[in-house]
């Protein structure tokens, strides 16, 4: 099963000059060329948070002409720059999206043979993440409902200090303990999804791997000085295409950028011989290997 991850698209209105070093529509159209092009295809996209710069309506609706070229399922959680208002007023009925008078998503997508459970981690009106008893117990009980079937959470803030002080601090600030409760009761959950960072990163939390998506817009630059001033470098953007292969999830990142490939059997000395070695999955003699 593959699962294509983008975040962080922080789409502006449609006449938004570039910020920060990076024009984010253009760079959500690449991504979502990107997406189109993937073979294999994957078999669901999720797109964790802070979709538009703001959370205004006429973000949404550039938002929604991007999203509508995507040809895949997709799932949207809103992350810090959004607003649930006019996020559920551009998109309720679709992307998983449906205004049932809460205060947050809740999507369970169980139509593969990997499941995926939202968390959103969301506080209106603040920048931080929060986990509170509602979300905690919602969490719970849809984890319970399928206690045998390997799980990914995905999130937009994730559960864990990276070291960047002006991150952290909009972090998630209250719940961690509830989540931590959560995961303990249910070993199926084979790993967390997140964004928010704007650069990718690997963590635990409460024994689950944590990873965090690169984004589609700037980057977070690297520092982890306390009270260092916040910056953001053009880091190549990109996103994650994570594949469930029945035990194992591997994250790969796919990089925006234009970039060349370059045909490595030219370079080797006899790429039949090895190519049926390896097909046979027998060892490869270094006789075999690349003229160098
Ligand atoms: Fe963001
Ligand atoms: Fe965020």
């Amino acid at each position: 099963m593959l699962i294509a991850q983008i975040s962080d698209l922080h789409c502006r209105e449609a006449d938004a000059p570039a910020m920060l070093g990076c024009d984010n529509n253009r760079n959500i159209a690449i991504a979502i060329e990107r997406l189109n092009a993937l073979s294999p295809r994957p078999d669901v996209a999720i797109a964790t948070g802070d979709l538009t710069s703001a959370g205004r309506p006429e973000q949404y609706a550039v938002l929604a002409t991007y999203l509508a070229a995507l040809e895949m399922p997709l799932y949207l959680l809103p992350g810090n720059h959004d607003e649930r208002g006019p996020l559920l007023e551009a998109f309720a009925g679709r992307y998983g999206l449906v205004d049932d008078g809460g205060d947050f998503v809740r999507t369970v997508i169980d139509d593969g043979p990997m499941r995926l459970v939202s968390l959103d981690t969301s506080v209106a009106g603040h920048h931080h993440g929060a986990i509170a008893e509602e979300r905690a117990a919602w969490l719970d009980e849809s984890l319970a409902t399928a206690s045998e079937k390997p799980t990914l959470i995905f999130t937009h803030h994730p559960p864990f200090e990276t070291g960047i002080w002006w991150m952290d601090r909009i972090g998630i600030l209250d719940g961690l303990d509830r989540l931590a409760g959560v995961l303990g009761r249910h070993r199926q959950v084979i790993g967390m999804v997140a964004g928010h960072l704007h650069r990718t990163m690997h963590a635990t939390f409460a024994g689950v791997p944590v990873t965090i998506a690169p984004t589609t817009c700037y980057a977070v630059d690297l520092d982890i000085h306390d009270e260092a001033p916040p910056r953001v470098t053009n880091e190549p953007p990109g996103f994650m295409l994570h594949r469930w292969t029945g035990d194992t999830l591997v994250s790969h990142t796919v990089f925006l950028d234009d970039h060349e490939t370059y045909d490595v059997v030219s370079i080797l000395k006899d790429w039949p011989a090895r190519f049926e070695r390896m097909r046979d999955r027998q060892p490869v003699p270094k006789a075999l290997g690349a003229i160098e």
